[in-house]
């Protein structure tokens, strides 16, 4: 979402490009020049040419990747690399020589992925900054203590999936105009500064995937524009902040996966009632999941499985689900919820171990054709899976591991787009049919097979524990 404000901020000014009739290239402005080339000479490799163009003695302004708005100085520098292939992106440092772009606006510098470095220092003398993007790339070291010295026209901060390492700096609390702040992916430590309550137009605050500690502060209760936070895995622990409440009814997105979190889901959380996405899973939330959760009538990824909630299960009043995962609690769910059943839409579905009691035959989805991830592992499952494969359409991935199915897998048939099926620990008799070679992961240990194995390319361990396989990988047939 940050590339879309960037997007639109682009769109703004190619507008206001055509209004001013701009014809071409102004000649460029020699600091500008002097800068720009000195940051070429740290770069040490351009597998694809992107610097090809900046060449001495000809106008900066027309270079690839920067922009002059107006006059003679360089307002955008605008780079970025090919996500996920350093071998195509600028390799080398950041010069500090880019300081000489006073004007500079815009550093859209992501994605190159082996940029070396510290935190770019330069950054803070620059004056009328707005928008700074220099995530995933490999940069280190810790963040400056003055970074609320930053241009204080600052909004976008986007630092993401880097190396930078030690607190975030209370500092950043005087940035008040900044509308993101995302960090996440770095290998930042300790708290999170209560100052950030300063930063009241925030509307992302993601802070994902780091070694930041402590509980949540109570922060929230000024920070009304706040539509999506990130949190998870981290080290995170305690309850929920009070303050998360003020953030109805506009919070859509509430992600605190992975952290050591704990006591009961807060009864105020039903009434976030626009979110979209809920994510608490891995943490140690116990005691039972808010009635009010009827009220959610919008979410659309529900994630509490790994945690130590208890019965009873609210029922929820959706249209669809892109997932639904409970797995891994202290349910004893008996059934597959009727209001899952009869939901016209969901993708992804895992009740694995929630103390199911039923037999497949008797599980009728309204709509099994959209399913594509099933997990129904350590229930008491029995029966036969053949009626409700057979109905799948655009099924990847079923998992009934360690359940009680029973039936003839020589009959089975399935959509042809599966690719991991583990039916491991059942009942499961018959042959395995050759269908089988066309998935990418398949375990059927511990099971009641029998007969000669199909070809296919899966280890000795996803047929052990059968009464009478037998060929490759396992021991030959007996003639
Ligand atoms: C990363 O940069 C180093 C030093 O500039 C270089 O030796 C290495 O080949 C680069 N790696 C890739 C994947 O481009
Ligand atoms: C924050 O802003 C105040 C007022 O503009 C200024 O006095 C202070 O030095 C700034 N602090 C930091 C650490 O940037
Ligand atoms: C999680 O929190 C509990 C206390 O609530 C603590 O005993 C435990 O060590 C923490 N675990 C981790 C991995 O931080
Ligand atoms: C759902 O929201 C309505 C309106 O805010 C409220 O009256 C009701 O009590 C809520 N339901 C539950 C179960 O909390
Ligand atoms: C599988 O589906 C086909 C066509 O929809 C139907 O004829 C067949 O009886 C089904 N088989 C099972 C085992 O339900
Ligand atoms: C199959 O599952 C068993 C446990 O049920 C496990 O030990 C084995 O490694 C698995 N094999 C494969 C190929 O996944």
């Amino acid at each position: 979402m940050n590339s879309f404000t960037f997007t639109l901020f682009i769109f703004h000014v190619i507008i206001l490009l055509q209004c001013l009739s701009f014809t071409g290239a102004a000649t460029c402005h020699p600091d500008d020049e002097a800068g720009l080339l000195a940051f070429k000479s740290g770069i040490t490799q351009d597998p694809s040419g992107m610097l090809s163009s900046w060449k001495k003695d000809t106008s900066c302004c027309s270079w690839k990747g920067i922009t002059c708005l107006n006059s003679d100085r360089v307002t955008i520098l605008d780079l970025v690399g090919f996500p996920k292939k350093p071998e195509r992106s600028l390799s080398g440092t950041l010069s500090p020589s880019l300081a000489k772009l006073e004007h500079l606006n815009v550093i859209n510098f992501g994605d190159h992925g082996n940029i070396t470095g510290p935190f770019p220092q330069f950054l803070l003398q620059i004056p009328k900054l707005r928008y700074v993007n220099i995530a995933n790339n490999r940069l280190s070291g810790p963040l400056p203590t003055n970074i609320g010295m930053l241009s204080q026209t600052l909004e976008d901060l986007d630092l993401e999936g880097n190396r930078f390492t030690g607190p975030i700096p209370n500092s950043i609390s005087n940035l008040t105009r900044l509308s993101s702040l995302v960090f996440g992916g770095n290998l930042l430590t300790g708290t999170i500064p209560l100052e950030i309550a300063n930063l009241k137009l925030i509307w992302a605050m993601k802070l994902g995937n780091n070694r930041l500690s402590g509980t949540i502060p109570d922060i929230f209760q000024s920070m009304t524009s706040l539509r999506f936070i990130d949190l998870s895995r981290n080290g995170f622990s305690g309850k929920l902040p009070l303050s998360i409440a003020s953030l109805a009814p506009s919070l859509l997105v509430l992600d605190l996966s992975q952290n050591n979190l704990s006591e009961t889901i807060p009864v105020y959380i039903s009434r976030l009632n626009r979110l979209e996405k809920l994510d608490l899973s891995k943490n140690r939330f116990s005691g039972v999941v808010p009635k009010g959760f009827v009220n959610l009538t919008y979410i659309n990824i529900l994630d509490l499985s790994h945690n130590l909630l208890t019965d009873p299960f609210p029922i929820l009043n959706v249209n669809t689900f892109d997932i639904l995962d409970l797995s891994y609690n202290q349910f004893h769910l008996k059934t597959i919820p009727k209001w899952v059943t009869s939901l016209p839409a969901i993708f992804s579905l895992k009740l694995a171990k929630c103390g199911i009691k039923m037999n497949l035959d008797n599980w009728k989805p309204v709509a099994p054709i959209y399913y594509k991830y099933i997990d129904l592992s350590k229930n008491e499952i029995s029966g036969s899976l053949e009626r409700f494969l057979n109905q799948t359409e655009y099924l990847l991935e079923f998992r009934a591991a360690g359940t009680k199915l029973r039936f003839d897998m020589g009959n089975l048939k399935f959509a042809k787009t599966l690719k991991t099926l583990d039916l491991s620990r059942n009942l499961i008799f018959g042959m395995v049919p050759e269908m089988v070679a066309g998935l990418q992961r398949l375990n059927l240990s511990q099971n009641h097979l029998c007969g000669m194995l199909p070809a296919t390319k899966f280890p000795a361990s996803a047929f052990a524990g059968n009464d009478c396989l037998c060929g490759s990988p396992l021991s030959p047939c007996k003639a």
